[in-house]
């Protein structure tokens, strides 16, 4: 493919609009009647679309915004992974359109798998996903979206390095897009269905965040990094605690972080629900521009940065208020734990082997990894290398095994060049590809754990949901800093705490590490790597054919869903009752799937296949109304094919975890209607929206006791709420198997735009309508 070198790419087309946007922020500051405002609403309020009218007819004259408004934005740009490129692109491609409205790019990151290292392992994933690769390469010269090949890097790794930057705004098709906050961005992630608004030119709908003020204090020293912010963070929220927030860091900290901490920081904000993280234009941020080749965006943010506070895009105001306010004293900060199966369930250091006792965990592990998109800066790659040359002076070598995934072919290549990599391997570390591998599924493991064993793991990825990494639900992930994660390896044992104890060399002395030192950035500036790995030009070419083979497994055209008929819906029936947690990836499974994410019905084949009965305990064991047991995507199927829709009931927080459409796809293609659950996750909430679902929550949770799978369903209020624009309430009418009746009163969080999605059958079906208007 053609390629550029990042170096001489245009960074016009990567820098935000400026002007644009300041003159956006001075009308929104005239509206808004000169109200103090924080970092995040200044950004994201100077990317609306109308400013008065999302600030100003949502509420009453401005006064309460946050968590009321509907936020009309236009975003300046787009990324995509290859897994959710493919139904974004399937999409786009239906509306009809010669090119993408704003700048867009497709990293593929997540389809490759970590075996036996990056030379074996990049040639039989590119070789195995080719008709992929191919369809999204055609797509993207098509319609002119700068495509980076496998091998380039990790999504957030390449943004980070080239798009990010103070001011901008982005969508990413990947629930740990915030990770460009780290760089003053707000950066969100979406769906693909989401992510097509912004490609066609269309406003995209955002409830109003709230604004978390996390207040950095002191500096950070010896063992604790800028994962342990998050990690610490992490259990003081948990996981439902940043739903509907934006979390926004500030205070004298902030000065002493590094670019890449920071974007550390705001990647995992996902873990906590956060819609995104953000960090203010800082002095970290100069240098890390300057060696990204980004000279003129760091000027020109820093001349914005330093412009008087009405004018001030960057910064937020001095007196600017925030809905809640936590602090955390970088200084007393201690490096912690995070697990197993929930990224909340922080442990410091100093109390994790107690946890390990009293919880039973394993007193060993198998494997410590690091890199991925969250934690692979120059800065962990030092810190951890600092580690490994004092355990290898010593004569020590890794007890469990020791696997690095670089996030980027440039970082990858300037390790390599300052033989960070060769420190690394010589010690025993087998370096994995560019790209995603063990941290979604793509891990081939080797050693001798066996489906089912129980066993643990240390990451320093961000999420630790069963069985992310290896496919096994017992595998016992921990997160942790690649610091620590490099210590504990050495150790093999989950009970080792490397500022205290000591571990014995070979000639039986005892070896205690000292606390890692790494440098920020290469001082020899990054090494661009293989050019093979360079984009494409993003230039739309309209002679190019998008290959989609009409035989294919893992592609097929979209066909649109039936719009929503002209009456109440009746005669639905309760497909299944989930008990606890029912993340995206219990709805749409990753692993082996994600090969299925361009075709439909064949990756439907998944749907729900983790979710836990809530009457039998069974994992994806349905019952139909004679009492025969079946998968849940069976019984989905038959129901189907008898022309009969369902409802599924659920807990809290369904859907928490990443963007996956498909986890509103698929459900919505095998006849799923309604989901009534205790609570949503907010992406997810959308997402089902917008391919026609619709999601009710109890207005009394205890109703949910109420109800058991195979209920008959019918709504009352449902049409006219669609028909209002989302005014009034839904109740559901349901008919038990003993012939009683309940009525359970519910409620929606439909706007108007999302309730024309509904009525059209999907948010797609709307576009493309108005499109051939
Ligand atoms: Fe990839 Fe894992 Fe990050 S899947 S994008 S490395 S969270």
């Amino acid at each position: 493919h053609a390629s550029t070198s990042p170096a001489a790419a245009d960074v016009s087309s990567r820098t935000p609009p400026y002007p644009k946007l300041l003159s956006k922020l001075s009308e929104v500051r005239h509206i808004l009647d000169k109200r103090p405002l924080t970092l995040a609403e200044k950004i994201l309020y100077s990317h609306l679309d109308r400013p008065a009218e999302s600030l100003l007819t949502n509420t009453q004259n401005g006064a309460s915004i946050r968590g009321q408004a509907n936020l009309k934005l236009k975003p300046d740009r787009v990324a995509m992974q290859d897994a959710s490129a493919q139904m974004a692109l399937l999409q786009f491609m239906t509306c009809g359109l010669p090119t993408t409205a704003v700048p867009a790019s497709i990293h593929c990151d997540h389809m490759i798998v970590g075996e036996k290292g990056a030379d074996t392992d990049l040639p039989a994933s590119i070789k195995g996903n080719k008709e992929v690769y191919d369809f999204l390469e055609s797509a993207a010269k098509k319609y002119g979206i700068e495509f980076w090949p496998p091998g380039a890097g990790i999504i957030h790794q390449t943004v980070l390095e080239n798009y990010s930057a103070p001011g901008l705004m982005m969508l990413g098709t990947d629930s740990h897009t915030p990770n460009a906050g780290g760089l003053g961005a707000i950066a969100i992630g979406v769906g693909g269905a989401d992510a097509v608004d912004a490609l066609v030119d269309a406003p995209w709908e955002l409830k109003a965040p709230r604004i978390l003020g996390v207040r950095l204090e002191g500096e950070l020293s010896g063992w604790a990094s800028p994962k342990d912010v998050i990690l610490d963070l992490a259990g003081r929220l948990t996981v439902r605690g940043g739903t509907g927030f934006i979390i926004e860091y500030f205070g004298p900290g902030v000065e002493t972080l590094s670019c890449t901490g920071m974007a550390t920081i705001c990647n995992m904000g996902a873990e906590v629900g956060a819609t995104t993280s953000i960090f203010p234009f800082s002095s970290g941020h100069i240098p890390y521009l300057e060696a990204t080749h980004r000279a003129s965006i760091a000027a020109a943010a820093g001349t914005i940065a330093s412009a008087p506070e009405a004018r001030n895009l960057l910064r937020a105001d001095s007196n600017a208020e925030y809905d809640q306010v936590i602090t955390i004293n970088l200084s007393e900060l201690e490096p912690h734990i995070n697990g197993p199966f929930t990224p909340d369930l922080s442990t410091p250091l100093s109390k994790f082997s107690n946890m390990v006792e009293v919880n039973s965990w394993p007193k060993t592990f198998g494997a410590g990894l690091i890199g991925s998109c969250t934690n692979s800066s120059y800065q962990d790659m030092t810190r951890a290398e600092d580690l490994v040359k004092q355990a290898s002076a010593a004569g020590l070598k890794p007890k469990a095994d020791f696997f690095i995934s670089p996030g980027s072919e440039q970082i990858r290549a300037t390790l390599e060049r300052d033989s960070t990599l060769n420190t690394l391997s010589s010690a025993g570390g087998m370096v994995l590809a560019n790209a995603c591998g063990p941290c979604i599924g793509q891990w081939k493991r080797t050693d001798d754990v066996k489906k089912g064993d129980t066993n643990a793991i240390f990451t320093s990825y961000n999420r630790n949901f069963p069985a992310r990494n290896d496919g096994n639900r017992a595998t016992m992930n921990f997160l942790a800093s690649p610091e620590l994660v490099t210590a504990l390896s050495y150790a093999g044992s989950t009970t080792f705490n490397p500022m205290t104890d000591t571990l014995s060399t070979p000639s039986g002395e005892p070896f205690r590490f000292s606390p890692p030192r790494g440098e920020e950035l290469p001082s020899a500036g990054f090494a661009q790597g293989n050019p093979a790995f360079l984009p494409t030009t993003g230039k739309a070419d309209p002679t190019v054919e998008v290959k989609i083979d009409p035989h294919s497994s893992r592609l097929a055209v979209l066909e649109p869903f039936a719009p929503f008929p002209h009456s109440e819906l009746s005669g639905l029936r309760i497909l299944y009752k989930v008990k606890g947690q029912c993340t995206t990836d219990t709805i749409s499974a990753a692993g082996p799937w994600l090969k299925y994410k361009g075709h439909l019905p064949n990756i439907s084949e998944n749907t729900l296949i983790g979710a836990v009965n809530a009457a039998t305990g069974e994992t994806n064991t349905a019952y139909d109304v004679d009492g025969s047991s079946t998968t849940i995507p069976e019984l989905a199927k038959r129901w189907k094919g008898q022309g009969r829709e369902w409802v599924m009931v659920a807990e809290h927080n369904y859907g928490e975890g990443s963007a996956r459409e498909h986890a509103a796809l698929q459900p919505r293609y095998l006849g799923g209607r309604v989901i009534l659950a205790k609570s949503f996750a907010r992406i997810h909430e959308t997402n089902l929206k917008k391919q026609g679902v619709v999601p009710l929550t109890f207005a009394k949770e205890a109703d949910y006791d109420l109800l058991d799978a195979c209920d008959e369903v019918s709504t009352e209020g449902l049409l006219d709420v669609l028909r209002s624009g989302g005014k009034g309430q839904v109740r559901l009418r349901v008919k038990k198997r003993d012939g009683k009746e309940v009525v359970v009163e519910t409620k929606h969080t439909l706007s108007e735009d999302q309730c024309g999605f509904i009525m059209a059958g999907s948010a797609l079906n709307l576009l493309a309508r108005k499109a051939s208007e």
